[in-house]
Protein backbone atom coordinates (compact mmCIF):
# COMPACT_ATOMS: atom_id res chain seq x y z
CA UNK A 1 0.00 0.00 0.00
CA UNK A 2 1.60 3.27 -0.91
CA UNK A 3 0.32 6.70 0.41
CA UNK A 4 0.52 10.12 -1.70
CA UNK A 5 -0.54 13.33 0.13
CA UNK A 6 -1.02 15.83 -1.84
CA UNK A 7 -1.40 19.80 -1.05
CA UNK A 8 -5.30 19.70 -1.84
CA UNK A 9 -7.73 17.98 -4.08
CA UNK A 10 -7.05 18.72 -6.95
CA UNK A 11 -3.40 18.04 -6.98
CA UNK A 12 -4.10 14.95 -5.25
CA UNK A 13 -7.03 14.13 -8.56
CA UNK A 14 -4.25 15.08 -10.80
CA UNK A 15 -2.22 12.28 -9.24
CA UNK A 16 -4.80 9.65 -9.41
CA UNK A 17 -5.58 10.74 -13.44
CA UNK A 18 -1.59 10.09 -13.81
CA UNK A 19 -1.83 6.68 -12.43
CA UNK A 20 -5.27 5.93 -14.70
CA UNK A 21 -3.37 7.41 -17.65
CA UNK A 22 0.02 5.18 -17.27
CA UNK A 23 -2.63 2.17 -16.86
CA UNK A 24 -4.16 2.77 -19.94
CA UNK A 25 -1.15 3.06 -21.25
CA UNK A 26 -0.05 -0.57 -20.35
CA UNK A 27 -3.04 -2.03 -21.76
CA UNK A 28 -5.85 -1.21 -19.32
CA UNK A 29 -9.59 -1.48 -20.56
CA UNK A 30 -11.90 -1.59 -17.64
CA UNK A 31 -11.80 0.85 -15.11
CA UNK A 32 -13.84 0.85 -11.88
CA UNK A 33 -15.91 3.75 -10.47
CA UNK A 34 -16.72 5.74 -7.69
CA UNK A 35 -19.70 8.22 -6.35
CA UNK A 36 -19.87 10.98 -3.68
CA UNK A 37 -18.54 14.37 -3.75
CA UNK A 38 -14.60 13.36 -3.65
CA UNK A 39 -14.13 11.96 -7.17
CA UNK A 40 -15.35 15.26 -9.05
CA UNK A 41 -12.67 16.71 -9.29
CA UNK A 42 -10.63 13.40 -10.68
CA UNK A 43 -13.99 13.04 -13.56
CA UNK A 44 -13.35 17.23 -14.23
CA UNK A 45 -9.71 16.29 -14.57
CA UNK A 46 -10.46 13.91 -16.91
CA UNK A 47 -13.09 15.42 -19.10
CA UNK A 48 -10.64 18.74 -19.20
CA UNK A 49 -7.86 15.99 -20.67
CA UNK A 50 -7.52 15.04 -24.13
CA UNK A 51 -7.54 11.50 -23.06
CA UNK A 52 -9.72 9.43 -25.21
CA UNK A 53 -12.09 6.96 -23.37
CA UNK A 54 -14.36 6.06 -26.14
CA UNK A 55 -12.59 2.61 -25.91
CA UNK A 56 -12.73 2.11 -22.29
CA UNK A 57 -15.44 -0.07 -20.05
CA UNK A 58 -16.58 1.26 -16.53
CA UNK A 59 -18.04 -0.34 -13.96
CA UNK A 60 -19.47 1.52 -11.06
CA UNK A 61 -19.81 0.26 -7.40
CA UNK A 62 -23.11 0.98 -6.24
CA UNK A 63 -26.29 2.30 -7.03
CA UNK A 64 -29.41 3.17 -4.43
CA UNK A 65 -32.49 0.57 -4.69
CA UNK A 66 -35.26 2.30 -6.00
CA UNK A 67 -34.06 5.43 -8.09
CA UNK A 68 -34.02 5.19 -11.84
CA UNK A 69 -31.65 6.18 -14.11
CA UNK A 70 -33.12 9.86 -14.60
CA UNK A 71 -33.52 10.20 -10.88
CA UNK A 72 -31.46 13.19 -9.94
CA UNK A 73 -30.22 11.46 -6.88
CA UNK A 74 -29.35 7.75 -8.25
CA UNK A 75 -25.71 7.55 -8.81
CA UNK A 76 -26.51 6.68 -12.82
CA UNK A 77 -27.37 10.08 -13.32
CA UNK A 78 -24.56 11.54 -11.12
CA UNK A 79 -22.09 9.57 -13.61
CA UNK A 80 -23.88 10.83 -16.61
CA UNK A 81 -23.87 14.33 -15.38
CA UNK A 82 -19.88 14.47 -13.90
CA UNK A 83 -18.68 12.05 -16.60
CA UNK A 84 -20.01 9.88 -19.08
CA UNK A 85 -22.37 13.14 -20.92
CA UNK A 86 -18.86 14.77 -21.35
CA UNK A 87 -16.30 12.09 -21.58
CA UNK A 88 -17.81 9.00 -23.75
CA UNK A 89 -16.85 5.60 -22.71
CA UNK A 90 -17.60 2.01 -25.16
CA UNK A 91 -19.36 0.71 -22.06
CA UNK A 92 -20.79 2.32 -18.67
CA UNK A 93 -22.37 -0.35 -16.51
CA UNK A 94 -24.30 0.95 -12.93
CA UNK A 95 -26.61 -1.89 -11.10
CA UNK A 96 -30.43 -1.09 -12.23
CA UNK A 97 -31.74 0.48 -9.19
CA UNK A 98 -34.97 -0.40 -10.27
CA UNK A 99 -34.20 -3.96 -10.32
CA UNK A 100 -37.00 -5.68 -7.98
CA UNK A 101 -35.24 -9.18 -8.33
CA UNK A 102 -32.27 -8.52 -6.04
CA UNK A 103 -31.06 -11.82 -6.67
CA UNK A 104 -31.22 -11.82 -10.18
CA UNK A 105 -29.55 -8.33 -10.20
CA UNK A 106 -26.90 -9.24 -8.10
CA UNK A 107 -26.17 -12.24 -10.03
CA UNK A 108 -26.10 -10.27 -13.10
CA UNK A 109 -23.88 -7.14 -11.94
CA UNK A 110 -21.46 -10.14 -10.78
CA UNK A 111 -21.56 -11.70 -14.10
CA UNK A 112 -20.59 -7.77 -15.49
CA UNK A 113 -17.72 -7.95 -13.30
CA UNK A 114 -16.51 -11.57 -14.17
CA UNK A 115 -16.89 -10.50 -18.09
CA UNK A 116 -14.73 -7.29 -17.36
CA UNK A 117 -11.89 -7.24 -15.14
CA UNK A 118 -11.51 -4.24 -13.31
CA UNK A 119 -8.02 -2.89 -14.35
CA UNK A 120 -8.19 0.56 -11.94
CA UNK A 121 -11.13 0.57 -9.62
CA UNK A 122 -11.19 3.87 -8.11
CA UNK A 123 -12.89 4.40 -4.07
CA UNK A 124 -13.52 7.19 -2.05
CA UNK A 125 -14.30 6.43 1.88
CA UNK A 126 -17.44 6.75 4.26
CA UNK A 127 -16.74 8.16 7.59
CA UNK A 128 -17.28 4.69 8.68
CA UNK A 129 -14.57 3.24 6.30
CA UNK A 130 -17.13 1.77 4.08
CA UNK A 131 -16.10 1.69 0.24
CA UNK A 132 -18.84 0.97 -1.93
CA UNK A 133 -21.71 0.46 0.41
CA UNK A 134 -20.44 -2.16 1.70
CA UNK A 135 -20.92 -1.23 5.51
CA UNK A 136 -18.93 -2.22 8.64
CA UNK A 137 -19.47 -5.85 9.33
CA UNK A 138 -19.53 -7.00 5.54
CA UNK A 139 -17.61 -10.38 4.15
CA UNK A 140 -14.06 -9.04 2.90
CA UNK A 141 -15.03 -12.09 0.70
CA UNK A 142 -18.32 -10.37 -0.79
CA UNK A 143 -19.82 -10.01 -4.40
CA UNK A 144 -22.39 -8.26 -5.35
CA UNK A 145 -25.22 -7.32 -3.04
CA UNK A 146 -28.35 -5.84 -1.80
CA UNK A 147 -27.36 -4.11 1.39
CA UNK A 148 -28.87 -2.23 4.26
CA UNK A 149 -27.24 1.24 4.39
CA UNK A 150 -26.14 2.83 8.24
CA UNK A 151 -27.72 5.28 9.82
CA UNK A 152 -24.26 6.85 10.02
CA UNK A 153 -24.50 6.60 5.91
CA UNK A 154 -28.08 7.53 5.26
CA UNK A 155 -27.16 11.04 7.44
CA UNK A 156 -23.82 11.52 5.51
CA UNK A 157 -26.01 11.58 2.80
CA UNK A 158 -29.33 13.34 3.36
CA UNK A 159 -27.09 16.40 2.52
CA UNK A 160 -27.90 15.77 -1.20
CA UNK A 161 -31.64 14.97 -0.49
CA UNK A 162 -34.50 17.54 0.14
CA UNK A 163 -35.10 15.26 3.51
CA UNK A 164 -33.90 12.37 5.54
CA UNK A 165 -36.87 10.32 4.68
CA UNK A 166 -36.10 10.65 1.21
CA UNK A 167 -32.83 9.27 1.12
CA UNK A 168 -32.92 5.17 0.10
CA UNK A 169 -32.55 2.72 3.13
CA UNK A 170 -31.06 -0.20 0.39
CA UNK A 171 -28.46 -0.41 -2.18
CA UNK A 172 -26.69 -2.55 -4.63
CA UNK A 173 -23.38 -2.84 -4.21
CA UNK A 174 -20.64 -4.01 -5.37
CA UNK A 175 -19.10 -6.76 -2.99
CA UNK A 176 -15.23 -6.10 -1.00
CA UNK A 177 -14.24 -9.62 -2.92
CA UNK A 178 -14.83 -8.10 -6.33
CA UNK A 179 -13.34 -4.83 -5.09
CA UNK A 180 -10.08 -6.55 -3.85
CA UNK A 181 -10.05 -8.58 -7.46
CA UNK A 182 -8.76 -5.26 -9.26
CA UNK A 183 -5.17 -5.10 -10.67
CA UNK A 184 -4.76 -1.78 -9.01
CA UNK A 185 -7.08 0.35 -6.30
CA UNK A 186 -6.77 3.83 -5.71
CA UNK A 187 -9.15 5.17 -2.94
CA UNK A 188 -9.20 9.01 -2.82
CA UNK A 189 -10.11 10.82 0.72
CA UNK A 190 -9.80 14.56 1.32
CA UNK A 191 -11.07 17.07 4.28
CA UNK A 192 -10.33 16.57 7.92
CA UNK A 193 -13.71 15.06 8.48
CA UNK A 194 -11.79 11.48 6.70
CA UNK A 195 -8.93 11.77 9.07
CA UNK A 196 -9.49 9.78 11.96
CA UNK A 197 -11.38 6.87 9.31
CA UNK A 198 -7.97 7.20 7.20
CA UNK A 199 -5.98 5.96 10.48
CA UNK A 200 -7.96 3.72 11.63
CA UNK A 201 -7.95 2.26 7.70
CA UNK A 202 -4.02 2.71 7.13
CA UNK A 203 -2.72 2.41 10.85
CA UNK A 204 -5.32 0.09 12.56
CA UNK A 205 -6.10 -3.29 12.66
CA UNK A 206 -7.42 -5.08 9.29
CA UNK A 207 -11.09 -5.70 10.50
CA UNK A 208 -14.29 -5.70 8.80
CA UNK A 209 -15.39 -2.99 11.46
CA UNK A 210 -13.26 -0.92 9.10
CA UNK A 211 -14.13 -2.78 5.67
CA UNK A 212 -11.58 0.07 3.95
CA UNK A 213 -8.87 -1.60 6.50
CA UNK A 214 -8.82 -4.59 3.87
CA UNK A 215 -7.10 -2.39 1.44
CA UNK A 216 -3.73 -3.24 4.15
CA UNK A 217 -4.09 -7.19 2.25
CA UNK A 218 -3.20 -5.63 -1.02
CA UNK A 219 -0.05 -4.60 -3.02
CA UNK A 220 -1.15 -2.16 -5.65
CA UNK A 221 -3.38 0.05 -3.41
CA UNK A 222 -2.43 3.27 -3.63
CA UNK A 223 -3.98 6.02 -1.30
CA UNK A 224 -3.79 9.32 -2.27
CA UNK A 225 -5.17 12.22 0.53
CA UNK A 226 -5.02 16.08 0.94
CA UNK A 227 -3.26 17.53 3.91
CA UNK A 228 -6.50 17.84 6.24
CA UNK A 229 -7.43 13.73 5.41
CA UNK A 230 -3.40 13.05 6.08
CA UNK A 231 -3.40 15.31 9.33
CA UNK A 232 -3.81 12.29 12.35
CA UNK A 233 -1.57 9.88 10.37
C1 LIG B 1 -21.28 7.08 -0.67
C2 LIG B 1 -20.73 6.13 -1.76
C3 LIG B 1 -19.26 5.83 -1.55
C4 LIG B 1 -18.50 7.10 -1.27
C5 LIG B 1 -19.03 7.75 0.00
C6 LIG B 1 -18.27 9.00 0.40
O1 LIG B 1 -21.73 6.44 0.44
N1 LIG B 1 -21.46 4.91 -1.84
O2 LIG B 1 -18.77 5.16 -2.70
O3 LIG B 1 -17.13 6.82 -1.14
O4 LIG B 1 -20.37 8.10 -0.25
O5 LIG B 1 -18.78 10.14 -0.21
P1 LIG B 1 -18.04 11.52 -0.30
O6 LIG B 1 -17.00 11.34 -1.34
O7 LIG B 1 -19.10 12.49 -0.72
O8 LIG B 1 -17.47 11.80 1.03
Amino acid sequence: MKVIVAKNNIEGSQKAFELIKSAMDNGAEVLGLATGSTPIALYNTMIDSDVDFSKMTSINLDEYVGLAPDNDQSYRYFMQEHLFNKKPFAKTYVPDGLATDAEAETKRYDKVIEDNPIDVQILGIGLNGHIGFNEPGSSFEGQTSKVALTQSTIDANARFFEKESDVPKFAYSMGIGSIMKSKKIILLAFGEAKADIIKETIEGPITTDVPASVLQNKEDVTIILDEAAASKL
